[in-house]
Protein backbone atom coordinates (compact mmCIF):
# COMPACT_ATOMS: atom_id res chain seq x y z
CA UNK A 1 0.00 0.00 0.00
CA UNK A 2 1.51 3.32 -0.85
CA UNK A 3 1.33 6.16 1.88
CA UNK A 4 0.35 9.07 0.12
CA UNK A 5 2.03 11.58 2.26
CA UNK A 6 4.92 10.17 0.38
CA UNK A 7 5.86 12.07 -3.29
CA UNK A 8 5.92 9.08 -5.53
CA UNK A 9 6.83 9.80 -9.53
CA UNK A 10 3.27 8.87 -10.69
CA UNK A 11 4.56 8.52 -14.58
CA UNK A 12 7.11 5.91 -13.78
CA UNK A 13 4.44 4.38 -11.75
CA UNK A 14 2.17 4.16 -14.96
CA UNK A 15 5.52 3.19 -17.04
CA UNK A 16 5.99 -0.03 -14.29
CA UNK A 17 2.50 -0.91 -14.54
CA UNK A 18 2.11 -0.41 -18.54
CA UNK A 19 1.47 -3.90 -19.38
CA UNK A 20 -0.12 -4.89 -16.88
CA UNK A 21 -4.03 -6.11 -17.86
CA UNK A 22 -6.91 -3.72 -16.57
CA UNK A 23 -8.66 -6.89 -14.71
CA UNK A 24 -11.97 -7.96 -16.42
CA UNK A 25 -11.44 -5.61 -19.48
CA UNK A 26 -10.07 -5.74 -22.77
CA UNK A 27 -7.11 -3.16 -22.14
CA UNK A 28 -3.61 -2.98 -20.16
CA UNK A 29 -3.25 -0.08 -17.78
CA UNK A 30 -1.91 2.16 -19.98
CA UNK A 31 -4.27 1.65 -22.95
CA UNK A 32 -6.51 2.73 -20.32
CA UNK A 33 -5.23 5.52 -19.19
CA UNK A 34 -4.62 6.92 -22.43
CA UNK A 35 -7.83 5.92 -24.04
CA UNK A 36 -9.10 7.89 -21.47
CA UNK A 37 -7.08 11.00 -21.87
CA UNK A 38 -7.47 11.00 -25.56
CA UNK A 39 -10.99 11.55 -25.09
CA UNK A 40 -10.59 14.07 -22.93
CA UNK A 41 -8.38 15.75 -25.04
CA UNK A 42 -11.24 15.19 -28.09
CA UNK A 43 -13.71 16.69 -26.07
CA UNK A 44 -11.83 20.18 -25.41
CA UNK A 45 -10.97 19.20 -21.75
CA UNK A 46 -8.21 21.88 -19.71
CA UNK A 47 -4.78 19.86 -19.42
CA UNK A 48 -5.90 19.28 -15.36
CA UNK A 49 -8.89 17.14 -16.32
CA UNK A 50 -6.59 15.50 -19.01
CA UNK A 51 -4.61 15.03 -16.75
CA UNK A 52 -6.71 13.70 -14.41
CA UNK A 53 -7.79 11.03 -16.82
CA UNK A 54 -4.88 9.80 -17.44
CA UNK A 55 -4.16 9.54 -13.56
CA UNK A 56 -8.02 8.64 -12.83
CA UNK A 57 -7.24 4.57 -12.02
CA UNK A 58 -3.35 5.22 -10.40
CA UNK A 59 -5.03 4.43 -6.94
CA UNK A 60 -5.26 0.72 -8.52
CA UNK A 61 -1.58 0.76 -9.35
CA UNK A 62 -0.52 1.85 -5.80
CA UNK A 63 -2.74 -0.28 -3.74
CA UNK A 64 -0.19 -3.09 -3.80
CA UNK A 65 -3.78 -5.70 -4.59
CA UNK A 66 -2.96 -8.24 -7.79
CA UNK A 67 -5.70 -9.19 -9.78
CA UNK A 68 -8.94 -7.94 -9.59
CA UNK A 69 -10.49 -7.41 -6.26
CA UNK A 70 -13.78 -6.83 -6.71
CA UNK A 71 -13.60 -10.33 -7.91
CA UNK A 72 -12.89 -11.15 -4.27
CA UNK A 73 -15.61 -8.95 -2.73
CA UNK A 74 -12.75 -5.99 -2.47
CA UNK A 75 -13.06 -2.35 -2.80
CA UNK A 76 -9.75 -1.26 -2.95
CA UNK A 77 -10.99 2.31 -2.53
CA UNK A 78 -8.86 3.94 -5.42
CA UNK A 79 -10.04 6.95 -6.18
CA UNK A 80 -9.37 8.21 -2.55
CA UNK A 81 -5.69 6.55 -3.12
CA UNK A 82 -5.31 8.27 -5.89
CA UNK A 83 -6.54 11.33 -4.71
CA UNK A 84 -4.43 11.74 -1.97
CA UNK A 85 -1.10 11.34 -4.32
CA UNK A 86 -2.46 13.73 -6.77
CA UNK A 87 -3.57 16.56 -4.81
CA UNK A 88 -0.23 17.97 -3.27
CA UNK A 89 1.54 18.17 -6.81
CA UNK A 90 -1.08 19.00 -9.22
CA UNK A 91 -3.93 20.16 -6.43
CA UNK A 92 -7.67 20.02 -6.97
CA UNK A 93 -8.62 20.27 -10.12
CA UNK A 94 -6.82 16.93 -10.76
CA UNK A 95 -7.16 15.11 -7.53
CA UNK A 96 -11.30 15.96 -6.90
CA UNK A 97 -12.11 14.67 -10.14
CA UNK A 98 -10.20 11.49 -9.53
CA UNK A 99 -12.06 11.25 -6.14
CA UNK A 100 -15.59 12.01 -7.35
CA UNK A 101 -15.12 9.57 -10.22
CA UNK A 102 -16.78 6.38 -8.72
CA UNK A 103 -19.46 8.76 -7.03
CA UNK A 104 -20.11 10.49 -10.62
CA UNK A 105 -20.52 6.41 -11.77
CA UNK A 106 -23.46 5.89 -9.08
CA UNK A 107 -24.78 8.90 -9.72
CA UNK A 108 -25.13 8.29 -13.64
CA UNK A 109 -26.54 4.90 -13.02
CA UNK A 110 -29.75 6.45 -11.61
CA UNK A 111 -29.87 9.68 -13.29
CA UNK A 112 -28.75 8.84 -16.90
CA UNK A 113 -31.30 6.18 -18.85
CA UNK A 114 -29.39 3.25 -20.21
CA UNK A 115 -25.62 4.26 -18.69
CA UNK A 116 -26.24 1.04 -16.01
CA UNK A 117 -26.62 -1.20 -18.95
CA UNK A 118 -23.74 0.56 -20.82
CA UNK A 119 -21.08 -0.55 -18.30
CA UNK A 120 -18.44 -3.42 -18.53
CA UNK A 121 -18.37 -6.20 -15.90
CA UNK A 122 -16.09 -5.23 -14.00
CA UNK A 123 -17.57 -1.59 -13.21
CA UNK A 124 -21.02 -3.78 -12.35
CA UNK A 125 -19.21 -5.65 -9.61
CA UNK A 126 -17.26 -2.55 -8.47
CA UNK A 127 -20.82 -0.60 -8.36
CA UNK A 128 -21.90 -3.02 -5.84
CA UNK A 129 -19.41 -3.15 -3.72
CA UNK A 130 -18.96 1.03 -3.94
CA UNK A 131 -22.17 1.52 -2.75
CA UNK A 132 -24.75 1.01 -5.76
CA UNK A 133 -26.41 3.58 -7.02
CA UNK A 134 -27.67 7.01 -5.83
CA UNK A 135 -30.70 8.01 -4.27
CA UNK A 136 -32.05 11.51 -5.81
CA UNK A 137 -31.46 13.12 -2.34
CA UNK A 138 -27.43 11.75 -2.68
CA UNK A 139 -27.47 12.75 -6.63
CA UNK A 140 -28.47 15.97 -5.52
CA UNK A 141 -25.86 16.38 -3.00
CA UNK A 142 -23.12 15.13 -5.08
CA UNK A 143 -24.23 17.78 -7.76
CA UNK A 144 -23.39 20.25 -5.53
CA UNK A 145 -19.54 19.26 -4.87
CA UNK A 146 -17.29 21.85 -6.60
CA UNK A 147 -15.65 19.54 -9.16
CA UNK A 148 -18.88 16.80 -9.94
CA UNK A 149 -19.29 18.36 -13.15
CA UNK A 150 -15.59 17.46 -14.13
CA UNK A 151 -15.94 14.01 -12.62
CA UNK A 152 -19.09 13.08 -14.38
CA UNK A 153 -17.37 13.93 -17.89
CA UNK A 154 -14.18 11.72 -16.27
CA UNK A 155 -16.67 9.03 -15.26
CA UNK A 156 -18.09 8.38 -19.54
CA UNK A 157 -14.63 9.01 -20.82
CA UNK A 158 -13.61 6.32 -18.21
CA UNK A 159 -16.57 4.07 -19.26
CA UNK A 160 -15.45 4.32 -23.17
CA UNK A 161 -11.67 4.08 -22.33
CA UNK A 162 -12.27 0.05 -22.90
CA UNK A 163 -11.39 -0.74 -26.35
CA UNK A 164 -9.07 -3.46 -27.23
CA UNK A 165 -8.84 -2.16 -31.07
CA UNK A 166 -7.28 1.64 -30.20
CA UNK A 167 -3.98 1.96 -28.96
CA UNK A 168 -0.82 4.12 -28.90
CA UNK A 169 1.54 4.04 -31.45
CA UNK A 170 4.16 3.46 -28.82
CA UNK A 171 4.56 2.83 -25.15
CA UNK A 172 7.39 5.91 -25.05
CA UNK A 173 5.45 8.28 -27.58
CA UNK A 174 2.29 7.63 -25.16
CA UNK A 175 4.06 8.42 -21.74
CA UNK A 176 5.90 11.50 -23.14
CA UNK A 177 2.66 12.98 -23.85
CA UNK A 178 2.10 12.26 -20.30
CA UNK A 179 4.98 14.11 -19.15
CA UNK A 180 4.38 17.06 -21.45
CA UNK A 181 1.33 17.12 -19.38
CA UNK A 182 2.16 16.73 -16.71
CA UNK A 183 5.16 19.91 -17.05
CA UNK A 184 1.97 22.38 -17.92
CA UNK A 185 0.05 21.43 -15.55
CA UNK A 186 2.92 22.19 -13.03
CA UNK A 187 4.36 24.86 -14.74
CA UNK A 188 0.59 26.48 -14.84
CA UNK A 189 0.32 25.88 -10.89
CA UNK A 190 3.08 27.97 -10.37
CA UNK A 191 2.65 30.61 -12.51
CA UNK A 192 -0.64 30.88 -10.91
CA UNK A 193 0.82 31.28 -7.22
FE1 LIG B 1 -11.66 4.03 -11.54
FE1 LIG C 1 -10.91 3.78 -15.19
Amino acid sequence: MQDAHQPIDLIDCLRRHAALQYDGEGVTQLQHAWQCAQLAHRAGASDALQLAAWLHDVGHLLSGLQGSPTLRGIDDRHEALGAAVLRAPYGAEVSEPVALHVAAKRCLVSTRPGYAQSLSADSVRSLALQGGSMNADECAAFLQRPFARDARRLRVWDDLAKRSDWCFASEEAALSELSALHGRVVAARHAAG
